[in-house]
C-alpha cells in the first residue's frame, strides 16, 4: 500500500499527516526530519495496544534516550494532577524544548500527552500516533489538547500542533466493534456534512470498514475524513461558523452523554449516531431537508446495523434531563438551543441561524427519536 500524505499548512506551523499500513515503522526517519535536535523521547503508550506494536516503536527509537510511560486510558487520566505528575517526571529527567513526547494511543492518551507537551517549558516537540479510529479521524486532527475539570470535560486545554501525525491502519485490527463504530460515526458525519460522493462510497463500502477492516478501504476513508475535518478547522480561527458544522448531531450527543454521566454504557460515537438522526429529523420538521434525505440516512443505518434508538438507552422520564443539558450548551444563543441542521447529504444549513426554544424541543421531542 502506498503511503498517503496530507500536508497541513497552518499559520502557526506546517506539518504532515501520513496514513498507511505499518507506517509506524517510519517513525525514526520522520523524527530525524522533523525533530533533528531531539535527544530524549518520552513515549506515552496506551496499555491496551497489542505489545507487538509497542515493541516495533521501542526498537525504532533505541538510538534515543527513551522513557516509556504505559498508561491506562480512561477519562480519569485526563486530570490536572496527572498532567503535573508526568510534567514533573520529565522535568526531573531534564527534558528540553528540543526533546520529544510521542503519544501512542487513542484520544485519551493523545489529549493528555499533547497537553503536557504544550505546557512543558512552554511547548516541547510532540508527535501523535493515534491508535483508535476515532483518534485517527478526529482527536488527532485539528490540534486540540486538553484534560477534564470537575466542572466538565475538556475544560482545561490548548491548541497545540504536532510535528507529524502518523496513522497506521493496521492498528485498527485489534479494536472492538464498539470502538470501531465510535470512529465510524465521525467518518459518517464528515461525509454527511460535506461530501455526497464520500457518503455514496460509505453507503456501498462500509462493511469493508466495519466487518472486514480492510486496510485499503480504511486508508481511503481515514484520508477523506481527515481532509474534511481539516477543511472545517483550518484557516481563520475566528471563522467559528465554519467549525460549527462539525457539531452536526453533537448538540443531542453531548446531552445524551451528560445524562448518562459519560459512563461506558453509551460511547461518544453511539451518541453521535443517535444525535445525527435526531438532527436530520429536526431538519425535516422545520422544512430544511426532505423526507428523502432522512430516509436515505435511515437506510444506511439499517444496512449496517447502526443503532439510533434512544429508547434503548433511556426511559421516558430521562428525556427532560437530556433537554435540560441541551439548554445549557455553551453554544446556545438568547436562551435558545442552537443546532446544526442538514440541507441535503453533503451540505449543512449555514450554522448559527437555527435556534429553537426549550418549549419547542420539549413539545416535539418524541417525534425526533
Ligand atoms: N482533541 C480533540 O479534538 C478530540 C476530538 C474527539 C475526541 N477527543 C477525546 O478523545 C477521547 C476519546 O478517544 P477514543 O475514542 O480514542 O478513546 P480512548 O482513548 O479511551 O480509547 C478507546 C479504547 O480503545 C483502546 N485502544 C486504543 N488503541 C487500541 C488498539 N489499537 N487496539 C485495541 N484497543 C485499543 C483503549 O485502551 C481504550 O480502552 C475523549 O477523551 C475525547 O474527549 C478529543
Amino acid at each position: 500500500m502506498k503511503i498517503k500524505e496530507i500536508k497541513v499548512n497552518e499559520k502557526e506551523s506546517k506539518y504532515s499527516i501520513i496514513i498507511g499500513d505499518k507506517s509506524i515503522q517510519l517513525i525514526s526517519s520522520k523524527i530525524k526530519k522533523v525533530c533533528p535536535d531531539t535527544k530524549k523521547i518520552c513515549l506515552v503508550v496506551d496499555r491496551n495496544i497489542p505489545s507487538k506494536f509497542r515493541n516495533i516503536l521501542v526498537k525504532q527509537l533505541k538510538k534515543y534516550d527513551l522513557h516509556v510511560v504505559v498508561l491506562n486510558p480512561n477519562e480519569k487520566l485526563k486530570s490536572f494532577q496527572n498532567v503535573s505528575k508526568l510534567s514533573e517526571k520529565l522535568l526531573s529527567l531534564n527534558f528540553n524544548r528540543s526533546d520529544l513526547i510521542i503519544s501512542f494511543g487513542g484520544g485519551v492518551i493523545g489529549d493528555f500527552s499533547g497537553f503536557v507537551a504544550s505546557i512543558l517549558k512552554r511547548g516541547i516537540n510532540f508527535i501523535n500516533i493515534p491508535s483508535t479510529l476515532l483518534a485517527q479521524v478526529d482527536a488527532a486532527v485539528g490540534g486540540k489538547t486538553g484534560v477534564n475539570s470537575k466542572f466538565g470535560k475538556n475544560l482545561l486545554g490548548s491548541f497545540y500542533l504536532p510535528k507529524i501525525v502518523i496513522i497506521d491502519v493496521s492498528l485498527i485490527k485489534s479494536l472492538s466493534r464498539r470502538e470501531l463504530i465510535t470512529g465510524y460515526a465521525e467518518i459518517l458525519k464528515h461525509a454527511i456534512i460535506f461530501s455526497k460522493k464520500f457518503y455514496n462510497w460509505l453507503e456501498k463500502n462500509s462493511n469493508k470498514l466495519l466487518i472486514e477492516k480492510n486496510n485499503n478501504y480504511l486508508q481511503y476513508a481515514i484520508h477523506k475524513s481527515c481532509k474534511i475535518k481539516l477543511f472545517f478547522v483550518g484557516g481563520d480561527f475566528k471563522e467559528k461558523n465554519k467549525r460549527m458544522n462539525l457539531n452536526f448531531g453533537h448538540t443531542f450527543a453531548h446531552a445524551i452523554e451528560s445524562t448518562n454521566n459519560y459512563s461506558s454504557r453509551i460511547k461518544h460515537g453511539e451518541a453521535v449516531l443517535i444525535g445525527m438522526v435526531m438532527a436530520t429529523k429536526l431538519s425535516k420538521m422545520v422544512k430544511i431537508t426532505s423526507d428523502k434525505t432522512l430516509q436515505n440516512i435511515l437506510n444506511l443505518y439499517k444496512k449496517y446495523n447502526l443503532n439510533y434508538d434512544l429508547k434503548k438507552y433511556f426511559k421516558k422520564n430521562k428525556y427532560n434531563k437530556i433537554i435540560s443539558f441541551m439548554s445549557s450548551d455553551k453554544k446556545n444563543k438568547d436562551q435558545k438551543i442552537n443546532f446544526v441542521l442538514l440541507k441535503r447529504i453533503g451540505k449543512t444549513a449555514k450554522p448559527g441561524n437555527f435556534n429553537y426554544s426549550v418549549k419547542f424541543i420539549k413539545k416535539n421531542f418524541l417525534s425526533l427519536i
